[in-house]
């Protein structure tokens, strides 16, 4: 096995690389040859500690984190080269995080080159740092910066740290400094005092705050905490709870979003399929989604041309555009020199051939079958034959979307999500005729947004919006079984969701379900239990929150949804009618039947080959649909509560709702009973 760490000894410097890529983690290899490295220098008069490639250590090795610990322990490490004989100096860049930090704050000097980012994002994945980082971070950063790394998992930069006096220097050519570091007195950071901790009870309420429902927040500002005890007794138990929490549902929750996400946008069936270049974008339909999609694009350096109906609506449309940079300039996303760049690279028109040239049109019109297919009608007359088009639709099927048009290879769907400069997610979808080019130049495309794109084939609301109608209709069951809306909602929000089902139907507009339910009523299984509730409100008008009612009510001026007698009414006329009888649910059996809805839909999604796997699933739904990443999505709930739980569930819910429900075959029945 080829060597992570090299030493080289240079007139009594030791110069020692790690070389680990694609970023230096940690990794039991890495430990040992940097302890051996320790031993090997010993008579130097400064070790000067480097990485090589595009970043410093930027955290352990999450792959390792599911084994026992292996020997030798980062601690250890950590607190060897803080003990050395031999003073280190770290030279950093690109990303210091977790275990990286706790490197270098065990260093006794420190070099950053500008735009150097520090961390200690443990939090992330549900964890404190266990070797050191939260002992050295208040001594050398004092307790806002550390409890805004290792809490709120926030990153600094280097002009910061330096502001801090927790970095010697900020320096273009840090090497040439190192002379300047031998002989310098210093302060092992673990035995510096640390600073008085008056603003601790206000930052502990931040924290409290930001945890909404997760635990290793609230762990790592007890850590925090500890520093107050020497060193050598308070290290160990912040030891003791990081390997703990190493076994916390929370972090194997988090954890398998993290290696979820990063297989997400890798498909296997892509790899070494070459991209296609995108510079130059053409969106046609410039409302809520195409400017979001417009504002992504301008933000990731594309040129990008909106085609709207007519001149009044392409002018509508760059006001939108820019309000949206504004605002990214206003928050100090972007400098003014960029929102100016941004502003010279848009343009909007309402004429095709002003987009003869670009790389990639996205299709963003109305939601409309007919309205879409002449969109790519005067596309396919007016681009090159093979520039990339995609389209947005929610539910259409792409395959008619893209009928008729001329090297259908090229065709695919984007499908953002609202507000679409914000929202991670995109779904990359194939049609039958879709090229593996187009594929990969859609996921290069969307990692370029700096999205994140997870490949689906074609159904009814493809991966996400087919789980969320399966998620709601469970819902409406249960109104017309006993719940109520605020009691369904504050269930899943408590178990963590953005949102409950119900406020989120509020916040996009009941019409949009509506329209999809009627589009599905010539399909509709006769069997399937079908609950009017949503169809009575959108009846009385009540649309949502911009009709200012809707499963809630919204007083001009306040932004909480207001209870309304009128949707109990709705509600309790509508079980009077059925003559339904009546359960009172609790909050536990409101989230296990929605949350049960939800894994046996992306189950089925997965076994029909929707899907490619259910961690994909997973990504859907945490990063497009507000599910809980600490809870790692609905089918890493299932795994959790496994397959006994989620068929008795689904038994009960069958025998509210008889021929409701169609089970994967991994929740069948037969397989329940002849246990
Ligand atoms: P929207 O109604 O806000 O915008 C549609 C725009 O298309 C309007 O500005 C309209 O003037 C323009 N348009 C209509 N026909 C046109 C034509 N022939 N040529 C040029 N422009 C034309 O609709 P929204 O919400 O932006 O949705 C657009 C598409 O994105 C739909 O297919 C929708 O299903 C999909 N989508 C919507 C999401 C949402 O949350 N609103 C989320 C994800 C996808």
């Amino acid at each position: 096995m080829r060597p992570c760490v090299k030493t080289e000894i240079i007139d009594r410097i030791a110069w020692v690389t790690i070389d680990n890529p694609p970023v230096n983690a940690t990794s039991t290899a890495v430990r040992s040859e940097l302890l051996q490295a320790i031993n090997d220098i010993q008579g130097c008069k400064l070790a000067v500690l480097q990485c090589a490639g595009k970043t410093f250590v930027a955290g352990g090795d999450m792959s390792e984190f599911d084994a026992p610990p292996a020997a030798p322990h980062l601690p250890d490490v950590v607190n060897a080269i803080e003990n050395s004989p031999v003073p280190f100096l770290a030279i950093l860049h690109g990303s210091v995080l977790g275990g990286g930090l706790e490197i270098a704050m065990a260093c006794a000097y420190r070099i950053a080159k500008p735009g150097t980012k520090f961390g200690l994002p443990e939090v992330n994945v549900g964890l404190i740092p266990g070797a050191g980082g939260t002992q050295r971070a208040p001594r050398l950063l004092g307790w806002e910066a550390a409890v805004k790394m290792a809490c709120l998992g926030q990153l600094a930069s280097a002009q910061e740290l330096l502001e801090l006096g927790a970095i010697d220097a900020v320096s273009d050519d840090p090497r040439s400094q190192v002379a300047t570091f031998i002989d310098r007195p210093f302060v092992p950071v673990s035995t510096r005092d640390v600073p008085p901790s008056q603003i601790m009870d206000t930052l502990g309420e931040t924290v409290r705050r930001s945890a909404k429902g997760r635990i290793a927040p609230l762990h790592n500002f007890t850590a925090l905490q500890w520093a107050a005890a020497p060193y050598k007794t308070s290290q160990p138990k912040e030891r003791t709870l990081h390997l703990a929490l190493r076994q916390s549902d929370e972090s194997k929750a988090l954890r398998h979003i993290f290696f979820a996400e990063r297989a997400s946008s890798r498909p296997e069936a892509l790899r070494g399929t070459t991209p296609q270049p995108v510079a130059s974008v053409a969106i046609v339909g410039g409302g809520l989604m195409g400017c979001g999609i417009a504002s992504a694009c301008l933000n990731a350096g594309h040129s990008v041309h909106i085609v709207e109906r007519d001149v009044e609506a392409a002018a509508k449309a760059t006001d939108t555009v820019r309000g949206l940079l504004q605002g990214a300039l206003e928050r100090g996303k972007i400098s003014e020199e960029q929102f100016q760049g941004r502003l010279k690279a848009f343009h909007a028109s309402d004429i095709y051939a002003d987009i003869a040239h670009v790389d990639l049109a996205i299709e963003a019109v109305f939601e409309d079958l007919a309205a879409k297919q002449d969109v790519f009608n005067e596309l396919s007359r007016v681009m090159r034959p093979d520039a990339l088009l995609a389209t947005n639709t929610s539910y259409l099927d792409p395959n008619d979307i893209f009928a008729g048009v001329p090297n259908p290879e090229r065709c695919l769907g984007l499908h953002f999500f609202s507000p679409a400069h914000i929202m991670k997610l995109v779904e990359v979808i194939r049609t039958q005729s879709t090229g593996m080019s187009a594929l990969a130049s859609g996921f290069a495309f969307a990692k370029g947004l700096r999205k994140t794109p997870v490949l689906a084939g074609v159904c009814d609301g493809f991966i996400g919006n087919r789980i969320l109608a399966a998620y709601r209709r469970a819902a409406e069951y249960l109104l017309a079984d006993g719940a109520l809306p605020y009691e369904v909602d504050a269930a899943m929000r408590a178990f963590g969701m953005a949102m409950g089902p119900f406020e989120a139907q509020d916040q996009s507009g009941l019409q949009i379900a509506e329209a999809n339910r009627r589009r599905q009523d010539v399909n509709r299984d006769p069997n399937e239990r079908y609950v009017t509730i949503s169809d009575r409100l959108c009846a009385k008008g009540r649309l949502g929150r911009r009709s200012g009612m809707g499963w809630y009510s919204y007083s001009a001026g306040s932004k909480a949804p207001q209870c309304d007698p009128q949707v109990e009414e709705i509600i309790f006329d509508y079980r009077a009618k059925t003559g339904l009888s009546q359960t009172k649910f609790t909050a536990e059996d409101i989230q296990t039947q929605l949350l049960t809805a939800m894994a046996n839909e992306g189950a089925r999604i997965v076994e029909e080959g929707i899907a490619d796997s259910a961690a994909d699933v997973d990504v859907v739904k945490t990063s497009g649909y507000g599910f809980p990443r600490w809870r790692g999505g609905p089918m890493h709930w299932a795994t959790m509560v496994g397959p006994d739980a989620l068929i008795a569930t689904l038994n009960t819910m069958d025998q509210a709702s008889p021929g409701s429900w169609i089970r994967a075959s991994k929740y069948s029945n037969t397989s329940f009973d002849q246990r």
